[in-house]
């Protein structure tokens, strides 16, 4: 489903080059649980922007379903993004003051596709996160972990089936961080393929695949079983 093949990715300022990812090759099938970890500034987030159609490498093949996105337009490239991913930033970024149920919409607004029943779609997704009571709330008046549970709601409203996630509760307490890791596990079983950047190894004990990055090269890739036998 996901295939990256010699992804490199070099930021240019002038005559200064900084190569930040090197020859990633990675391969993610449906409905996979996949934990991103690293230390600062080894490249995760430039990867999941990646990942997430939001940027495109400087080298190298992107297939999403079969697709070599990198050589899309822009505008095919937003309705890839529309159609297949939900991505769920460490800043909720949501829009200060629209309450949840109109932010939880907004990709439809840009999608500029605002199917009849996307009211009662965004309500029950507000639903399915904890937010029945809460939909006319403005982020302002949520705490933390309801701020995200917003944006997850909003990052599942097109139906993706691949949810890319920067470090979701990098923001949160412990109590909202078991709170938003569940929702992502009930996502997982429901058949999404989930992709998390996390420092935390609790948080990534949940994924049944751990893959680490340093400096802007894969340098680990192991799967549950193989983390549990090392763990013994
Ligand atoms: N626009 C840019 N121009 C130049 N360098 C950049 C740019 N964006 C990111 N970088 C560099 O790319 C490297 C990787 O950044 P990235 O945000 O992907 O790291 P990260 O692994 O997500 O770190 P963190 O865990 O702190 O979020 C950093 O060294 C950063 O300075
Ligand atoms: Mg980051």
């Amino acid at each position: 489903m996901i295939r990256l093949e010699g992804i490199e990715k070099t930021y240019r300022s002038g005559d200064l080059e900084t190569p930040v990812l090197k020859n990633i090759n990675l391969h993610i099938s449906r409905g996979e649980y996949v934990a991103l970890m690293g230390s600062s500034g080894t490249g995760k987030s430039t990867l999941m922007n990646i990942l997430g159609c939001l940027d495109v490498p400087t080298k190298g093949r992107y297939e999403l379903d079969g697709v070599d996105v990198v050589k899309l337009t822009d505008s095919e490239l937003s309705l890839v993004r529309n159609e297949k991913i939900g991505f769920v930033f460490q800043q909720f970024h949501l829009l200060p003051k629209s309450d949840a149920l109109t932010n939880v919409l907004l990709p439809l607004v840009y999608a500029d596709s605002y199917p009849p029943n996307a009211k009662k779609r965004a309500e029950s997704l507000l639903t399915l996160v904890g937010l029945r009571e809460r939909m006319h709330y403005r982020p302002g008046q949520l705490s933390g972990g309801q701020r995200q549970r917003v944006a997850i709601a909003r990052a599942l409203i097109n139906d993706p089936r691949i949810i890319l996630a920067d470090e979701p509760t990098g923001n949160l307490d412990k109590t909202s961080t078991v709170e938003i890791m569940e929702l992502f596990d009930k996502l997982h079983g429901q058949g999404h393929t989930v992709i998390m950047v996390t420092h935390d190894e609790e948080t990534a004990k949940r994924a049944h695949r751990v893959v680490e990055m340093s400096d802007g090269q894969l340098v680990s890739d192991r799967s549950r079983e193989e983390l549990d036998t090392e763990g013994k």
